[in-house]
């Protein structure tokens, strides 16, 4: 796959039919591949999803349809954007998962490099196996965000989350839809992090297994706290799990500045809504007073396209980057955002859509 990773511009690309069409990769055969190179064990957790509605994510992206513009001057066409404020050369942003050493002996260092070379945004997870230090030392340009599930005992949470913004961190992201339970059934008498440091969490945590942290997420949180979190460090907070628009709305007059759309990744609840569906009443609900991300089955250029017409601002990635991290280390998960950049950029000239950021509402239609 090394050879799929490209040099990374700003995003405002012109359109090169010979650049966009040859190096196409289907991004849905790297679960295989990368399953096949991983410990089952380990496969099974990145894959795992409650019944099928990690399936279901992907599967609403596919119900949505382009409905093209056509004769329309593409002859440049960026996928730039901005996020709280900040710019991206793409609006693909890395989504937070846990523990990257389980697949990539460099872990999240690697992940980072690779969302820096590509000029986008990682989401550092609380339960990453490489320290906030060590990954904004690796990519002093980065951008990176913190995510946080918040702890019984909110000290705990705080002292990370200030810790995180003394590194640099330019965001903070609080993930709200797992309240005292983890996204994974480990097989009895495993630990998952089983030898691996998990140096985000205080030296004296409790509880340094990842599955028994889960169970000491707090189960009391309520919208009323989260101003409070907010001013822990003053950085931009985006509140991650929303799937109902009064939610979003109730979040974002709490001082949220960004609302992320996920479910998870369909890891949590089973029959759970797609993403894809509850995104339109969210982006209504918010209406331009935050930005709204989206993530849940994100595979492909047009489901990204997608997303942007129906308002977000940007989607956020989990699984693949995980998959390239496994397949070929930093060069992997790099490869799976420009791919997913480039065929972003092949598919708003299709469409005749120039600007990532004034995507057209009504070029989706739903089957
Ligand atoms: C292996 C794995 C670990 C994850 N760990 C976290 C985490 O630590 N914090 C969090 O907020 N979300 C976590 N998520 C959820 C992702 O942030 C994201 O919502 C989801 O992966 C998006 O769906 P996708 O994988 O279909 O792209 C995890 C997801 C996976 C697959």
């Amino acid at each position: 796959m090394t050879e799929l990773a490209s040099k990374s511009s700003g995003g405002d690309l012109p359109l090169s039919p010979a650049g966009s069409v040859g190096s196409l990769i289907d991004l849905s055969q790297l679960e295989a591949e990368a399953g096949s190179r991983l410990d089952p064990a380990i496969a099974a957790y990145v894959r795992s999803g409650a019944g099928d509605s990690a399936d279901a994510n992907a599967r609403a992206w596919e119900r949505l349809r382009l409905q093209p513009f056509v004769l329309h001057d593409v002859t440049r066409v960026s996928t730039a954007t901005s996020v709280l404020n900040r710019f991206t050369s793409s609006p693909i942003l890395v989504a937070p998962t846990a523990m990257h050493r389980l697949v990539c002996p460099e872990g999240e260092r690697a992940t980072a490099r690779a969302a820096a070379a590509a000029g986008t945004v990682y989401v550092v997870s609380m339960a990453a196996t490489r320290s906030i230090e060590d990954i904004a030392s690796a990519t002093p340009d980065g951008l990176h965000w913190m995510q946080a599930y918040v702890r019984r005992d909110r000290g705990v949470t705080r002292a990370s989350l200030e810790r995180a913004a003394a590194a640099g961190c330019q965001a903070i992201v609080v993930t709200v839809d797992s309240p005292g339970i983890p996204d994974f059934q480990a097989r009895p008498g495993r630990t998952l992090n089983d030898g691996l440091p998990l140096p985000n969490l205080a030296p004296s945590d409790p509880h340094p297994d990842v599955l028994e942290i889960a169970a000491d997420y707090a189960t009391d949180l309520s919208f009323d706290e989260l101003s409070e979190i907010r001013s822990w460090t003053g950085l931009p907070l985006v509140v991650k799990g929303i799937l109902r628009g009064s939610d979003a709305a109730r979040c974002v007059e709490a001082g949220a500045d960004a609302i992320a759309v996920s479910n998870h990744g369909g890891r949590q609840i089973p029959g759970c809504l797609p993403t894809a569906v509850a995104l339109p009443e969210v982006v209504q609900a918010v209406n331009g007073r935050a930005d709204v991300y989206v993530d849940g089955g994100i595979r492909s250029g047009s489901d990204v396209l997608k997303a942007l017409s129906l308002g977000a601002t940007a989607v956020m990635v989990g699984r693949p980057i995980v998959w390239g991290l496994a397949i070929d280390g930093e060069a992997g998960a790099r490869a799976v955002l420009e791919e997913l950049r480039r065929q972003l950029q092949r598919t708003m000239a299709l469409c005749g859509v120039v600007d990532a950021r004034a995507v057209p509402r009504d070029l989706v239609r739903q089957l």
